[in-house]
């Protein structure tokens, strides 16, 4: 009897267990009540009074060795998910995953197009590498008009008919081409200008585009989306103001200021004290316009507007510089955070 307890012990000192399980099917053995320790317990009775005390004191022993081992491998083994003896935790906390944030040019855009899709326009595309027509003959630019001069321009030398679009107003033609009236939709889009960067200008910037063909579309008309839409944008105190201006493609043609929403138009350095700052172009559809895309003008008449999506996203997050929007510093773009 006394052997079978020596030999426990030293076999209790070698147990392993690589997983939770096999740690409590080895306490079930030893420890359990029908255990190994418990049947030497019971056998106890029957071991000559002489010899009680050496085994009693050697079954505590081994009693006590075997829950002290047990239950250490029971610890290791808990927190292990693998059984290849690797230390794994899985039950620490994850290190937290930063789930980035939405560029704010994105979330300007964003919303420029839920704006206006509201009062039912559609959103189309076109392409950023386009031809001399859609960029500019089409849009009624002369043949000699400065804009498509290189100084502005980015032409693909080899082939002079290809170049980087200069505004998203290319899409207007592609739509008109290949629509029917009545079309009401907006276009934003990449485009690319030769021009110096600063914190006022840069070769690629963003536009959104937007056309309205239609019978009876009137200067009203124009008037009033772009109210809505400078509400929207800027909120419900915002006053708007259009100003004769020239675009090859419109006629008339305007250029739209909103009252300064950084100082409530009472004049800052960022309206020049003037409590106005310019947001777009706009005008009725050139007639020479609708006929190079295939639209009978004297049947339709159309409004047409463009407009910067870094210059409204400056205004709207006070932003004076808009080199940051193409820096991808994170300090930058993480105070952009949303709820989506
Ligand atoms: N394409 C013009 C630009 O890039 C912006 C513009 C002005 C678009 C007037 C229009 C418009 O549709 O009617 O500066």
């Amino acid at each position: 009897m006394l052997e079978k307890v020596e030999k426990l012990l030293s076999e209790v000192d070698e147990l392993v267990a690589n997983t939770a399980e096999e740690a409590e099917q080895l306490r079930v053995k030893y420890l359990g009540t029908k255990g190994v320790i418990k049947a030497l317990f019971a056998d106890f009775k029957s071991v000559p009074n002489e010899q009680k005390k050496a085994f009693g004191e050697k079954l505590n022993e081994l009693k006590a060795k075997a829950e002290k081992k047990i239950n250490s491998l029971k610890k290791e083994t808990t927190f292990r998910v693998n059984s290849d003896n690797s230390d794994i935790d899985a039950t620490r906390p994850v290190n937290p995953v930063g789930t980035g944030s939405r560029h704010p040019l994105s979330i300007v855009r964003n919303e420029i197009i839920e704006i206006f899709s509201r009062i039912g326009f559609t959103v189309s595309e076109g392409p950023e590498i386009e031809d001399d027509f859609h960029n500019f003959t089409a849009l009624n630019f002369a043949e000699e008009h400065p804009a498509r001069d290189m100084q502005d321009t980015f032409f693909v030398e080899r082939n002079p008919d290809v170049a980087l679009r200069t505004h998203t107003s290319s899409v207007q033609v592609r739509v008109m081409e290949n629509g029917e009236p009545p079309i009401r939709t907006i276009s934003p889009g990449r485009v690319f200008r030769n021009e110096a960067i600063s914190a006022r200008a840069h070769c690629i910037f963003h536009q959104v585009e937007g056309l309205y063909i239609d019978k009876n579309v009137s200067f009203a008309d124009l008037k009033q989306t772009l109210l809505y839409f400078a509400k929207e944008m800027f909120g419900d105190k915002t006053e708007i103001r259009l100003r004769p201006s020239y675009f090859p493609f419109t006629e008339p043609s305007a250029e739209m200021d909103i009252s300064c929403n950084i100082c409530s138009g009472k004049g800052c350095n960022i309206c020049k004290y003037t409590g106005y700052v310019e947001i777009l172009g706009c005008g009725m559809v050139d007639p020479n316009v609708l006929e190079n895309c295939g639209i009978d003008s004297k049947e339709y008449t159309g409004y047409a507007f463009g407009m910067g999506i870094e210059r409204i996203a400056m205004l709207k997050y006070k932003v004076n510089d808009l080199r940051l929007f193409f820096e991808n510093d994170v300090r930058f773009l993480e105070q952009f955070r949303t709820a989506d």
